[in-house]
């Protein structure tokens, strides 16, 4: 077990909606720290830069635009194992396929509008941290 870091977003359904407190209560109740927090409107600009490694997918467009349909709120989660545990919360992309209990399952519409990311490894996790936060807002 080690100590992690990862970043999660709170997409345009999940605000809203006005889901916010929902989600930060699966994500502290698994024992995840809410370390760093903000909402903010993405640009165009920024959507693609985030979700670069999707710019060869069907769905790489719509998702920029429905990324940048509302407000977001930016996370960093801090726990054992913290990227895995989050994708634990989170549940499968696609809601249908979503376990019970996990946000997705209770809360995402559809793949697009899944409620929430979460980084997928520690590497990439270190990478969208800092792709939204500076050091000196990490409190842990
Ligand atoms: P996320 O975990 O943020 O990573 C990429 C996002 O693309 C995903 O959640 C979904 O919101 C969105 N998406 C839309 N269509 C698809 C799809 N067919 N497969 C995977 N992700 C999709």
């Amino acid at each position: 077990m080690t100590l992690q870091q990862t970043l999660s977003i709170m997409k345009p359904d999940a605000t809203r909606r006005n889901l916010t407190g929902k989600i930060n209560a699966k994500i502290e109740d698994a024992g995840l720290r809410i370390i760093a927090q903000k909402r903010l409107c993405l640009s165009k600009e920024q959507a693609q830069k985030f979700y670069a490694v999707h710019a060869e997918r069907s769905f790489f467009n719509d998702l920029c635009e429905y990324m940048i349909s509302g407000p977001v709120v930016v996370q960093v989660l801090e726990g054992e194992d913290a990227v895995a545990k989050y994708r634990e919360v989170m549940g499968a992309t696609n809601p249908a396929n979503a376990a019970e209990g996990t946000i997705r399952k209770e809360f995402a519409e559809s793949i697009e509008a899944n409620s929430v990311h979460g980084s997928d490894s520690e590497e990439n996790a270190a990478n969208e941290i800092a792709f939204f936060f500076s050091q000196i807002e990490i409190v842990g």
